[in-house]
């Protein structure tokens, strides 16, 4: 039987039902820990985004660590207070923002870093003389999928990084301070050479702003989702972004601290959807194995066509069979083993209907893009650590369709 860190899979569908979303603690402390110490020479922030995973007690852990954090909306600035983390170590990065929604970071004590110019405009009227910081579009962009390169002529995030001389002229005129520099050019790269370009350039904007407290690089190290991808070398990474930063820190004649702003390299590995099979059907062509579960749940393979490891709890004894893992939804876009460009059958141990399955490396972009789509509840959420389990979030009940409602 599968173990979560000492516990049985069994054993916690049994005290929890499913579908379910499995944490664990080390596996978490462990990323942050190996990230830090990739960064060991010099003074380095590691901001989490909460995006990746939002549960409080997620937050709490890495707060407990030592993280900062990334916010991308106001919801997530309460989260994260709530958590536990001080404002100062939030950093507000909310694509197409209101007035109403900066004044909420304003209010909270929190940093605002500014996307378009047109924000900054409106930013220099709400809060004239406030600290900010700036994210740029230093057209890098890189990716696992289309839908998460977010540098370069396609993409709606950050101040074209020509247009320093626009960004001075707005800043001076709301006599605004730029303490940070920001880029993030996409999510799920692990190609180190992707950051370092993506650095040499940011830094070449840097040198245009002499008050930067903190030059912050943006999250997306990728994990290995699938069988032949290696993980990205932290050490060589690490290494290499130090070497230019300090290169430029020479040039600069100060150290402003870096920041780097991973969300699914933190949290991705810790997690998995525990689920039950719960019909098994066939076609001409394909054996499904149906689940508890769906793209309501863990939305990444129908979306980005990604590939996530699974595996039955129980390795039965047999012939192995060749089978399509579904969704219970009501599109037939809803299947866990599938591509881009469609359905991907995979080998497995003999399944039978009542097995549980574990969907791995589902930590995050999980939970955090679970809808309520064919009015199914939302998972429960525990955290394993050892022998030990807890609840960090309880399952819906039906009540929780009407929230919001009024009564007829
Ligand atoms: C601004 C920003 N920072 C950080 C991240 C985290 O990316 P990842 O989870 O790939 O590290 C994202 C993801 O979309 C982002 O938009």
């Amino acid at each position: 039987m599968f173990k979560f860190d000492e516990i049985e899979a069994d054993k916690l569908a049994f005290r929890y039902g499913t579908p379910l979303y499995v944490y664990r603690e080390n596996v978490i402390r462990e990323s942050y820990r190996n990230l830090k110490n990739a960064f060991s020479d010099i003074k380095t922030r590691i901001h989490y985004a909460v995006k990746a995973n939002s549960n409080p007690w997620i937050l709490r852990i890495l707060k407990e660590e030592g993280a900062w954090a990334d916010v991308v909306s106001p919801g997530e600035i309460y989260l994260a207070l709530h958590a536990g983390f001080p404002a100062e170590k939030l950093l507000f990065t909310q694509n197409s923002v209101s007035d109403e929604q900066m004044k909420y970071a304003l209010d909270s004590r929190v940093r605002i870093n500014v996307e378009s110019l047109s924000q900054l405009k409106r930013l220099k009227v709400l809060a004239p003389g406030t600290d900010i910081s700036i994210r740029f579009n230093i057209y890098i962009g890189a990716g696992h999928h289309s839908h998460v390169i977010t540098g370069g002529p396609l993409s709606k995030f950050g101040i074209d990084w020509e247009s320093t001389d626009q960004v001075k002229k707005i800043v001076s005129e709301g006599n605004l301070k730029v303490k940070g520099i920001h880029c993030h050019i996409g999510s799920g790269i692990l190609d180190a050479e992707m950051f370092v370009r993506a650095v040499k350039n940011l830094l070449i904007t840097a040198k245009k702003f002499p008050d930067l407290e903190v030059i912050d690089f943006g999250g997306g190290i990728g994990i290995p989702y699938r069988p032949d991808e290696k993980p990205i070398t932290l050490k060589e990474l690490g290494q290499k972004l130090t070497g230019e930063y300090m290169s430029f820190c020479k040039d600069y004649g100060k150290k402003p601290e870096l920041a780097v702003e991973p969300g699914r390299y933190l949290v991705a590995e810790s997690g998995s959807l525990l689920c039950m099979v719960t019909s098994i059907n066939k076609s001409r062509k394909y054996t499904f194995m149906g689940t508890d579960t769906g793209f309501n749940h863990l939305i990444r393979p129908a979306f980005y066509g990604s590939y996530h490891r699974i595996e039955p709890a129980v390795i039965r004894e047999g012939e192995e069979t060749t089978a399509v893992i579904t969704g219970n939804l009501c599109e037939s876009g809803d299947i866990f083993t599938r591509t881009e460009d469609g359905i991907e059958p995979r080998r497995f141990t003999p399944i039978e209907e009542g097995d549980l399955l574990i969907i791995h490396n589902a930590g995050a972009y999980g939970f955090s893009m679970a809808s309520h789509y064919n009015s199914f509840l939302l998972p429960a959420e525990i955290l394993v650590k050892g022998s030990e389990s807890r609840l960090i979030r309880k399952r819906e009940t039906y009540n929780r369709l009407l929230d919001n409602i009024p009564d007829f």
